[in-house]
């Protein structure tokens, strides 16, 4: 029986939030407390000839600078480890520089302006080798192809189209920006070493940690209660973390990091600049039938960030015969990574425009073009697809929006004042990932419940979704729910991201609150006793119950939980045994240019989401605005560039890499399908916070183009790009 619709529920931790009492981990204070200060490297490659750090340990409240021989050797990663498990090289300080910023030492100091003045104080010399800065047409950097992506014959096909579109799109590195920096506090004692850090996966920066350190994951804890932002950023393991552990090791203290913005952007990762290749062929009924799209993206030369351009475009349009490919381009930068919608949403940007070139091209409406392509077979496993409600998403969302006032020709909507209006349209999906999950439920005749689960909240509001669906189940006290999540000394921790938090918590919940049921009636035995879970207990006097479950995936067996206790994997998805399944949505955008400036205003956005059952209303409508707002960023503003003298990040502040403020944020109209998924979960919910951006950036150089006639292939597109 497929789940009713949940009902709305305020956010569980807002009071908190508002009243500014919850504790991120950049708040965390222990008595005691030592701070550090990374010192990043001024080249951009090469070996460091020496360090002085005399100056800086004349600072007064300096403790210590620890540098490259304070740290062993380089641990190498575990063999096959790609995406989220590979953080090569681990992060100790190395005495060879692969990018610009990499820290070079550690200043520990009691206070952290002392910490600050004594990083600015340490000296290094190096033997500089010659560098390719973070641009992808270096002459250096190394073309690295992976295995294509294929269904059908995309050849053949192409070779019996009657219309083409042949088109290359281009989206720019971009970084992210959470409130929260990357901040880590360690404490070393009784041999046991507790690592506070913002993290998403605090189970891998667990195992990295001890890896890069020498120690047994088993003496290691790692907590992660209040993430300020995420985004894909802090799920993979961090550049600081193990400095500051091994700092608080060496000293006996605690030893806390809060890592500048400025060395955030050339130490953490962030999203590669890609180019996307794609030709579409159509017959002579104007259907899609052959899709051939080639994609390459910025990559360090140390590490991995699979460039998986093809993980949801394949399944889109029902296009039978695809060929994609995809390379590296590697060259001296630090290790990209995940970024909200890490592929699909640069993907989209680029496929989104060449389905709106060829309508075009057709002579067909963009939406009526999208509606005719719906299918429910996935053409590379030939598996059928879960749920698919885009149709009715771009239905909706065109009813919402008023799509019938479209003058199709571009250029054609003018106001009084010559300001060109565009409407656009874009459409994402998302791979529905699961995890594997182990939980703890203890229920006290004192009116206690503790949940502990695998989950790590980063304001995205997955406490308030445990909730939920844990309060729709068991009749407990809302007000003394504690939920564990995000501490790997509880239970283990999966990494939280690509969307897959929901989905995979609920499967634990359910199966806890059933076993916590069969409990409760075995204890009670025939015994009607009235009131809540906690009364019962009280009645019979027992002063609690406690159940432990673990949950699979579809298609997984028991080795998956495994991988969740060593270093937080266990996923599965999005082609599961039977089927495949994936979110989805559709955006609609209009979008203003002023006849003078040029200037690009988006004063509406009517989004409509397919996500399964939707389990918390309104933090999943909080988490598709924060995708469009992110969208609008993306498409008209955000390019972290390159000083090519210098090969670092140029604008790596909140004053020049800029994003979205409110001014920028017209009204964006928000709603979902809400029908569940028969086969991904009982309750049916399947992943949005990712998907909530796909499509927009698309939908947005779709508008424009409507606006103003000029296609632009490139994000962001500014003011400069329409004059
Ligand atoms: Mo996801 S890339 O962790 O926003």
């Amino acid at each position: 029986m497929p789940a009713a619709p949940f009902e709305d529920r305020a956010r569980i931790d807002a009071r908190d939030k508002v009243l500014d009492r919850t504790a991120f981990t950049a708040d965390v204070q222990l008595p005691n407390m030592l701070y550090a200060m990374t010192v990043p490297a001024g080249i951009v490659k090469g070996r460091i000839a020496a360090v002085a750090v005399e100056a800086a340990m004349a600072v007064p409240g300096v403790v210590r600078v620890l540098t490259a021989s304070d740290f062993g050797p380089p641990t190498p990663p575990p063999p096959g480890a790609s995406g989220f498990a590979a953080a090569p090289p681990t992060p100790t300080i190395l005495p060879d520089v692969g990018y610009r910023g990499a820290p070079i030492a550690l200043v520990v100091a009691e206070t952290i302006e002392a910490a600050i003045e004594a990083a600015e104080a340490v000296r290094a010399r190096y033997d500089a080798a010659p560098a390719f800065s973070p641009l992808i047409t270096s002459d250096g950097a190394k073309h690295e192809p992976a295995e294509p992506v294929e269904a059908g014959n995309a050849g053949t096909a192409m070779a019996r189209a009657t219309t083409t579109v042949e088109v290359e799109y281009e989206c720019p590195a971009q970084h992210h920006n959470p409130i929260e920096l990357l901040s880590t506090t360690a404490v070393w004692e009784g041999g046991r070493l507790t690592v506070y850090d913002a993290t998403q996966s605090a189970q891998t920066t667990r195992s990295n940690v001890a890896r890069a350190l020498g120690i047994d994951p088993a003496v290691v804890d790692v907590k992660s209660r209040y993430v300020g932002g995420g985004f894909g950023q802090k799920g993979t393991p961090q550049r600081q973390t193990p400095l500051v552990a091994r700092a608080a090791m060496l000293l006996g203290r605690p030893v806390k990091l809060v890592m500048p913005r400025g060395q955030v952007f050339h130490n953490a990762t962030f999203r590669p600049l890609s180019r996307h290749r794609i030709k579409i062929g159509a017959d002579a009924g104007g259907k899609m039938i052959a899709i051939q799209y080639d994609a390459d993206h910025q990559q360090s030369r140390h590490g991995q960030f699979p460039p998986e351009y093809h993980e949801s475009q394949p399944q889109m349009y029902g296009v039978a015969d695809y060929h994609g490919t995809t390379a590296n381009v590697r060259i001296d930068t630090q290790n990209p990574g995940y970024m909200r919608a890490p592929h699909p949403h640069p993907a989209s940007f680029a496929f989104e425009g060449a389905v709106d070139e060829l309508a075009l091209k057709l002579g067909q409406d963009p939406v009526a073009f999208r509606l005719a392509h719906d299918t429910t077979i996935d053409p590379v496993t030939g598996h059928p697809l879960s749920s698919r409600f885009l149709n009715e998403c771009i239905a909706e969302g065109a009813r919402r929006f008023g799509w019938d006032r479209r003058r199709a020709a571009p250029g054609s909507m003018v106001l009084a004042d010559g300001t060109q209006v565009g409407f656009g349209v874009g459409c994402g999906a998302y791979p529905s990932i699961t995890s594997a999950n182990i939980a703890t439920l203890r229920i006290g005749a004192d009116g206690t419940t503790r949940f502990a689960v695998s989950a790590h909240e980063m304001g995205q509001g997955i406490r308030t979704v445990i909730a939920a669906a844990l309060l729709r189940e068991l009749d407990i006290d809302p007000e003394r729910l504690e939920l564990q999540i995000g501490d790997t000394s509880i239970v283990p921790q999966h990494v939280t991201a690509g969307s897959w938090g929901t989905a995979s918590a609920l499967p634990a919940i359910q199966s806890a609150a059933a076993k916590m049921k069969a409990a409760m009636d075995e204890l009670l035995a025939g015994r009607t006793i009235s009131g809540n879970l906690h009364r019962k207990l009280a009645a019979v006097k027992r002063p609690y119950l406690q159940v432990e479950v673990s949950t699979l995936a579809p298609g997984q067996d028991a080795s998956a939980l495994q991988g969740l206790r060593s270093a937080g994997f266990a996923l599965a998805g999005p082609a599961y045994p039977a089927f495949t399944s994936f979110s989805y949505i559709a955006h609609f955008v209009e979008v203003h240019v002023e006849p003078r400036t040029r200037r690009i205003r988006v004063p509406r956005v009517v989004s409509v989401a397919d996500c399964g059952r939707v389990v918390s209303p309104r933090t999943a409508a909080s988490q598709v605005r924060g995708g469009v707002v992110w969208a609008l960023g993306s498409a008209l503003r955000e390019e972290t560039e390159v000083d090519p003298r210098f090969g670092g990040w140029l604008n790596n502040d909140l004053a020049d890499y800029v994003v979205p403020v409110n001014a920028d944020v017209g009204e964006i109209d928000v709603s979902f399908i809400d029908r569940p998924d028969p086969l991904l979960n009982a309750v049916g919910a399947k992943g949005l916070g990712e998907v909530a951006m796909v499509g927009a950036a698309g939908a947005i150089g779709n508008a424009v183009f409507h606006a103003t006639g000029r296609r632009l292939r490139r994000m962001p597109i500014r003011i400069d790009h329409l004059i």
